[in-house]
């Protein structure tokens, strides 16, 4: 059975189905959550992982340089020795540092095709090209800013999307069951 740490810095939707699915779903027995870490104290996906019994981990990010952060990020994750770490929401880039300790160990969802587009907003993004879908991107995680190999993707059909709100929420409900989905095949793959 894997252990992983997730990473997230706000309300934690994905976290928390990935959780669900560790509890009593498609991830029950492939791995178990070691930690949720946060890098935001108020993160509201924090209460709700400790409201599950889920250990939870914070180094604030706020108030500190980014040396100073990364190294201590990069201790504890040391000290952790996850198998994989899973990006849920973590709104900061990995120092490569990290990325280096955990090669291939990284996996991240991304709201948008990544060739596509990088960054914040993939929702907003597919909203403002009134896309008439989109792709949502499980990938490694390298040094880029969403430039690392891409796992898997899966189209969210936006037609008939009357509102950004109503675009995301039909984004969410895929990736919350994709995220899993792409988390059982690549942990439970012989090759890890
Ligand atoms: C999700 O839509 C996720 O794909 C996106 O942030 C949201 C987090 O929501 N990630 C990125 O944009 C990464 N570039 P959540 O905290 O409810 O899981």
């Amino acid at each position: 059975m894997k252990k992983i740490i997730i990473m997230i810095s706000g309300r934690g939707s994905n976290m928390l189905a990935i959780a669900r699915n560790v509890k009593n779903g498609n991830l029950k027995n492939v791995c178990q959550i070691q930690s949720v870490f946060s890098n935001k104290a108020d993160a509201a996906g924090l209460t709700k992982a400790a409201e599950m019994g889920i250990n939870t981990h914070c180094i604030p990010s706020r108030g500190k340089k980014k040396k100073t952060y990364d190294s201590l990020l990069l201790n504890w994750l040391k000290s952790e020795n996850p198998d994989f770490i899973v990006l849920a929401g973590y709104m900061k880039v990995l120092p490569s540092e990290v990325i280096q300790e955990f090669p291939c160990r990284i996996i991240n969802i991304h709201p948008a095709d990544t060739c596509q587009h990088q960054g914040l907003h993939g929702y907003e993004w597919a909203w403002e090209k009134k896309l008439p879908e989109t792709k949502i991107t499980v990938h490694f995680v390298d040094d880029g800013l969403d430039t690392g190999k891409i796992i898997e993707q899966k189209m969210v059909d936006l037609k008939g999307c009357n509102s950004l709100e109503d675009l995301e929420k039909r984004g969410l409900k895929v990736e919350h069951e994709f995220y899993s989905e792409c988390l059982r095949r690549i942990l439970s793959s012989e090759q890890n």
